[in-house]
C-alpha cells in the first residue's frame, strides 16, 4: 500500500493536471468557422460509427456531402456471364512461390466480370441527404447573405447561421453517442411562410473513389423508396436496393407533414411547421424498430459524450509556447482527436476516409489499422480500442485461417482490402502485402502494457497463436544461406516494387521479429511452451539488408537510392526505429546506419509523392535518433497537410481526407508527449514549455 501510495504521488508530482478549463480553453481555442461550404471537406458531427457531413447551413442543402455508417453496405446484382455468376466461381491466379504453386486472391483475365464484381462490392451505403428547401428550385448558396458557422469540438455541436430573403435562419447539429441519429434544432420566421425541408436517397455507384461526395441521386430507376409510415411528428422512409434495406425516420415538434416522393425522383419534402422553432430528430436503421426520437436527449448523451472524450484520456497542452509552429501543431492534435473520435472509433476497422466519403468503395485496409486504431490506445481512450479490437480479428478468423490452409500455411493470413465479412479484393498487391500480420501483436502489447493481467493475455492468446503460426510457416528456410527468408513473392510496404523479386524488405524483417517476440512472451507470461517453430524462425531471420552503410527496402533492391523508381512510395526502413521498438532479439540495431539512411530519406526520397503517415513515421525515427526540431519538422511538412477544418490532405496519390495521416499524427504527438521504454518523458523541442497528461511510455 505505502510503496503503490509513494509511486502514485511520485507520478502526481512529476506530472500537473491539466485542468477540465484548460483542456476546455484549448479545444474551443480551435473551433472550425466557416462562412462558405468547402467543396472538398464537410464539417462533421458523428460517434465513429456514423457521421453527418454538413455544408454551411448545417444540412446538405448546397453540398450532398455524406451521411454514411458502419452497418450500410450493398451489392449490385452478381454477373450473368456463364461460369461467373458466384463468387464461388472466382479462382483467382496462382503464382510460383519457392518452387510450389500458390493461388493468391487476384483478378483472373479469364474471369472479369466475376474478378471485378469482387473489388467493387459491397460498397458502403450514403444513407440519404438532408437539406433546406426555399420555397424554389433556383436558390444557391450566393443567395444567403451573413453565411456563419462554428464547429464547437466541445460539445460536438456545429451552430450555422445564414441570412435568406431578409430573414435569419439558426441551425443547430449534433450526432447521438449511440446511435445512427442527428438532433437539429432550427430557428427561424421563415418556417411559417413555407421554409421547409427535402430528403433525397442516392444510389451508389461503382467508382473506386466516391470524393468528396457518394453515390448517384439522378439514377431513380435502380432503387426504391416509400413512405412507410407517418403520424402527425414523424415519418418513416423505407429505401430498398437490391438485397439492402434501411429505413430512414425523421421526427419534429410542432405541425408539419413528409411528402413525396416527387415523380421520378427519391426526393420528399417536410412542411407546414407552424412555429418559428423545430426540434428534429434525423435517424437510420436496419430495421424498422423503436428508435430514440427525443431530441434533447440526443443532444444530452452528443454533449455529455463530448466532455468525457475530453476530459478523459491523454492530453497535451502547447499554449504556453510562443511559436506559429506550436500553434499549428496544437490545432492539428486537437482536429484529429475530433476527426479521429468520428470518422474511426468504428467497430469494423477504419477506412482511410473516415465516414466523409467511400475510398477503395468504403471497404477498409487491415494495413492500415494500426495507424488508425492505436492512437486510441496510445492516448489512453482504450474503450474506442476496444470497439474493434480484438473482435474483429475473431470476426475475420475463420476466414483467415482458410486463406493460410488453401495457401499451404499454417495459421491466419489476415485480410488486407476487406469488406464487413472478412473477404478480401482480389488484387495482386491486396493479396501480396504481408505488414498486416503483425499487427495483432503491436495491439495487443500495447494493451498489455495499460492492463497487464490474466483477462488481456487471454483475450488475445488464439489471435496471437494463429498469426505467429502463420509467419513462421510463411518465412522460407533458404538451404543455402541458411536463414529463413520473407518473400518472394510480395509486395512490402512500399507497393512498388516487382513482387516476384522482392525478397527480405528491411520493415517486414524487423516486423516478423518483433511480432515472434512478442507472441513468444505471450505465452510465457501465461506459462505455456513456446512453439518451437516461432523461436526457430525468429533467431534464423534474414539479417536486415544494407546498401553502402544504409537499410535497403529490400535485399538486393538495384540501384538503392539512385533510382527514382526506387525512391518513392514508402521509406518503410525509417519505420524500423520509429514505429517499432529497437528489436527484443538477435543484433541490435546498427546506429550509424540508422542515422545515414534517415539523411538518405531527408535528401533523395521523392517526399512530394508520399502519403501524409510517411512523415509521422519519419518524425518518430527523428524522435529515436535525438533530432526533436526534425521531428516537428516532418510533422510540419507541407506535403502533410491538413485543411482549415484539420481533414488531412490527401494529396497526390489518394482523396482528401487520408484519415492516417491524422491518426499518425497523434502516435507521433504521443510518443513526444510520452517517451519510450529508456527514455521515458516528454521530447518537445529544446525550449517548449508543454504541459502533458495521461501518456504513457510507448514501446
Ligand atoms: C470568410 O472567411 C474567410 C476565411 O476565414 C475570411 O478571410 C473572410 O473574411 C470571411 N468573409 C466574411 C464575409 O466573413
Ligand atoms: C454481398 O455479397 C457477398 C457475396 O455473396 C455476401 O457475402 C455479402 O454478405 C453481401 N453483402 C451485402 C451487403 O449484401
Ligand atoms: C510473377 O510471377 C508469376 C508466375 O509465378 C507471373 O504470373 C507474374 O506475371 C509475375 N509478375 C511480375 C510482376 O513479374
Ligand atoms: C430563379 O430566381 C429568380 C429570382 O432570383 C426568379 O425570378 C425566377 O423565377 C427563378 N426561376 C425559377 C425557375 O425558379
Ligand atoms: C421574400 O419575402 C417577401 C416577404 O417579406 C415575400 O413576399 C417574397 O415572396 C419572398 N421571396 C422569396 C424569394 O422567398
Ligand atoms: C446523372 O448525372 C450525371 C452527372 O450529371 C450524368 O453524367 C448522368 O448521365 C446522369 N444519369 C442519369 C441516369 O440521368
Ligand atoms: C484487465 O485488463 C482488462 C483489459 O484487457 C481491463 O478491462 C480490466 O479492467 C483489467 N482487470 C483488472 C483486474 O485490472
Ligand atoms: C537463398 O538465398 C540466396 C541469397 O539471397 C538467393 O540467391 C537464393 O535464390 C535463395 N534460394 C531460394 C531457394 O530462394
Ligand atoms: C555506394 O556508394 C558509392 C559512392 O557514393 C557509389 O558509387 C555506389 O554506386 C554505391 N553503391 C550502391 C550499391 O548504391
Ligand atoms: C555499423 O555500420 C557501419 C557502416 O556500415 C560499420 O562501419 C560499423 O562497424 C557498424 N557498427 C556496428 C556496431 O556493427
Ligand atoms: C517551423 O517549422 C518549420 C518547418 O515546417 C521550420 O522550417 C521552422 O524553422 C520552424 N520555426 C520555428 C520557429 O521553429
Amino acid at each position: 500500500m505505502r510503496a503503490l501510495g509513494l509511486v502514485f504521488l511520485l507520478l502526481s508530482v512529476a506530472e500537473a493536471a491539466i485542468s477540465v478549463s484548460q483542456r476546455r480553453k484549448v479545444v474551443q481555442s480551435f473551433s472550425v468557422r466557416r462562412n462558405a461550404s468547402s467543396t472538398s471537406t464537410p464539417l462533421q458531427v458523428g460517434n465513429g460509427n456514423f457521421a453527418f457531413g454538413a455544408d454551411v447551413t448545417g444540412l446538405q442543402t448546397f453540398q450532398p456531402y455524406a451521411i454514411l455508417s458502419s452497418w450500410c453496405w450493398h451489392n449490385f446484382s452478381l454477373p450473368t456471364t456463364p461460369g461467373q455468376t458466384s463468387v464461388t466461381d472466382f479462382t483467382g491466379l496462382q503464382w510460383w512461390t519457392h518452387d510450389r504453386l500458390v493461388t493468391y486472391n487476384q483478378p483472373n483475365p479469364a474471369q472479369d466480370d466475376i474478378s471485378t464484381w469482387l473489388i467493387k462490392n459491397p460498397q458502403r451505403v450514403n444513407l440519404g441527404r438532408i437539406g433546406f428547401n426555399f420555397g424554389r428550385d433556383n436558390v444557391s448558396e450566393a443567395d444567403l447573405q451573413q453565411k456563419s458557422q462554428v464547429l464547437d469540438m466541445w460539445s460536438g455541436e456545429l451552430s450555422s447561421s445564414f441570412i435568406y430573403n431578409g430573414s435569419s435562419v439558426g441551425v443547430k447539429t449534433s450526432a447521438d453517442s449511440d446511435s445512427d441519429t442527428i438532433a437539429v434544432s432550427i430557428e427561424s420566421d421563415l418556417l411559417k411562410s413555407g421554409l421547409g425541408l427535402f430528403l433525397d436517397f442516392p444510389l451508389p455507384d461503382k467508382n473506386k473513389f466516391n470524393a468528396p461526395f457518394v453515390g448517384v441521386f439522378n439514377a431513380t430507376d435502380e432503387h426504391k423508396t416509400s413512405l412507410e409510415k407517418t403520424t402527425p411528428n414523424s415519418a418513416v422512409i423505407r429505401h430498398t436496393l437490391d438485397q439492402t434495406t434501411y429505413f430512414t425516420t425523421l421526427t419534429w415538434t410542432g405541425t408539419g407533414a413528409v411528402s413525396g416522393p416527387e415523380k421520378g425522383t427519391h426526393r420528399y419534402s417536410f412542411t407546414g411547421s407552424s412555429s418559428s422553432k423545430i426540434q428534429l430528430t434525423l435517424a437510420f436503421s436496419p430495421t424498422l424498430q423503436a428508435l430514440e426520437t427525443n431530441h434533447d436527449a440526443v443532444l444530452g448523451r452528443s454533449q455529455a459524450w463530448w466532455e468525457s472524450y475530453w476530459t478523459s484520456g491523454a492530453f497535451v497542452d502547447l499554449s504556453a509556447v510562443k511559436s506559429a509552429n506550436a500553434t499549428e501543431l496544437q490545432r492539428r492534435i486537437i482536429t484529429s482527436l475530433y476527426l479521429t473520435a468520428v470518422n474511426s472509433a468504428s467497430n469494423n476497422p477504419p477506412q482511410e476516409s473516415g465516414l466523409v466519403n467511400n475510398g477503395w468503395y468504403g471497404k477498409f485496409h487491415l494495413e492500415m489499422n494500426l495507424w488508425h486504431t492505436l492512437p486510441f490506445a496510445r492516448w489512453n481512450h482504450f474503450p474506442l480500442f476496444w470497439r474493434s479490437l480484438p473482435d474483429m480479428y475473431t470476426r475475420f478468423l475463420p476466414s483467415s485461417l482458410d486463406r493460410a490452409r488453401d495457401q499451404g500455411y499454417a495459421g491466419a493470413r489476415w485480410s488486407k482490402m476487406t469488406d464487413p465479412t472478412g473477404r478480401s479484393a482480389p488484387g495482386e498487391i491486396n493479396s501480396l502485402v504481408i505488414w498486416q500480420q503483425p499487427h495483432p501483436m503491436y495491439f495487443a502489447e500495447t494493451e498489455y502494457r495499460a492492463f497487464p493481467n490474466a483477462t488481456t493475455l487471454a483475450r488475445w492468446d488464439v489471435i496471437l497463436t494463429a498469426t505467429a503460426d502463420f509467419m513462421a510457416s510463411y518465412a522460407f528456410h533458404n538451404a543455402s544461406t541458411g536463414v529463413y527468408d520473407l518473400g518472394p513473392p510480395m509486395y512490402p510496404v512500399s507497393e512498388n516494387t516487382n513482387p516476384n523479386a522482392t525478397v527480405n524488405p528491411t520493415f517486414e524483417l524487423a516486423y516478423w521479429r518483433f511480432g515472434l517476440d512478442i507472441a513468444a512472451r505471450w505465452k510465457t507470461r501465461q506459462g505455456q511452451t513456446i512453439p518451437p517453430s516461432w523461436l526457430t524462425v525468429r533467431d534464423n531471420l534474414a539479417p536486415l539488408p544494407t546498401v553502402n552503410g544504409t537499410y535497403a527496402v529490400y535485399e538486393g533492391i538495384p540501384s538503392m537510392w539512385t533510382d527514382p523508381a526506387t525512391t518513392n512510395d514508402h521509406p518503410a526502413m525509417a519505420g524500423i526505429y520509429g514505429l517499432l521498438p529497437p528489436p527484443m532479439s538477435g543484433a541490435p540495431l546498427n546506429m550509424s546506419t540508422l542515422r545515414k539512411t534517415a539523411d538518405m530519406i531527408r535528401q533523395v526520397w521523392d517526399l512530394e509523392e508520399s502519403y501524409g503517415w510517411d512523415f509521422a513515421m519519419l518524425a518518430m525515427n527523428e524522435l529515436r535518433l535525438g533530432d526533436r526540431e526534425g521531428a516537428v519538422g516532418y510533422l510540419l511538412h507541407k506535403v502533410f497537410a491538413f485543411d482549415d477544418a484539420g481533414y488531412p490532405v490527401g494529396g497526390k496519390r489518394v482523396p482528401t481526407p487520408y484519415f492516417p495521416n491524422a491518426a499518425s499524427l497523434l502516435i507521433a504527438v504521443a510518443m513526444m508527449a510520452g517517451g519510450w521504454d529508456g527514455s521515458e518523458g516528454k521530447h518537445f523541442p529544446e525550449g517548449w514549455e508543454v504541459e502533458v497528461e495521461g501518456f504513457s511510455a510507448g514501446m
